[in-house]
């Protein structure tokens, strides 16, 4: 796998989440990559999601990896930020090898750290997307703003600041392995999926 995906706001992350979800299989391991914030945990999120695992999936204080059980039958989804964690020696006080053939793992920060976990990997990076260069000086063209020297910065909110998600596979199982298209996902928060509990991140 190898893609490229503009992804508009923090409810397209979760969606993304979904669609990967659907090829993930027990074994597969994720690194996330990208600075504080970038939606990392947004996107395990998604994952969760389409996995069908008990939630909720936050971003880990104390707990520097949690295991998300399957509410379908499925794996489960083990969840590390390896933030804290300085050398691949760490790394193997978590035992994320133990539980890594029954289930799908991503970890956060994980570059660099996690790759000797398994032959095979997915990478998938997230930065903030550039600005489109539009034409102009990028103003609201038209728009009857109230009057000039109003603020400029009210353009998307925080739950809206496009990213660009690369995602790399590494090894065999990779090959020939595509990002489903974008309608395969369920809206999240539908629940429609599975019919399950899984989603909404009420589960407890
Ligand atoms: N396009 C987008 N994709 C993902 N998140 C977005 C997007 N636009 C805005 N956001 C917001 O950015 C934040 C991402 O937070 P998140 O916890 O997922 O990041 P993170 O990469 O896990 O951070 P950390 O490095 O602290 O673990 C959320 O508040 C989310 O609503
Ligand atoms: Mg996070």
């Amino acid at each position: 796998m190898h893609a490229e995906v503009t992804v508009p706001a923090a409810a397209d992350m979760l969606a993304l989440g979904w669609r990967l979800a659907a090829v993930l299989l027990p074994g597969d391991l994720v690194v996330l990559s990208g600075d504080l914030g970038a939606g990392k945990t947004t996107l395990v999120q998604g994952i969760g999601a389409g996995l069908g695992v008990r939630g909720p999936i936050t971003s880990p204080t104390f707990v520097i990896a949690r295991v998300h059980p399957s509410l379908s039958g499925g794996p489960a989804l083990v969840h590390a930020d390896a933030y804290r964690l300085g050398s691949p020696a760490e790394v193997d006080d978590l035992d994320l090898d133990a539980s890594l053939e029954t289930s799908v793992t991503v970890v956060e920060w994980g570059g660099g750290l996690v790759e000797g976990l398994a032959p095979d990997r997915l990478d998938v990076s997230i930065a903030l997307a550039l600005p489109a260069p539009g034409p102009g000086t990028g103003g609201v063209p038209g728009g009857p703003g109230p009057d000039s020297g109003t603020t400029l910065d009210n353009g998307p909110g925080p739950e809206q600041e496009p990213r660009t998600v690369r995602l790399a596979g590494h090894g065999a199982r990779w090959e020939g392995v595509g990002l489903p298209p974008p309608g395969s996902a369920p809206t999240p928060g539908s629940a429609a999926a599975s019919g399950s509990a899984a989603g909404s991140g009420d589960a407890r």
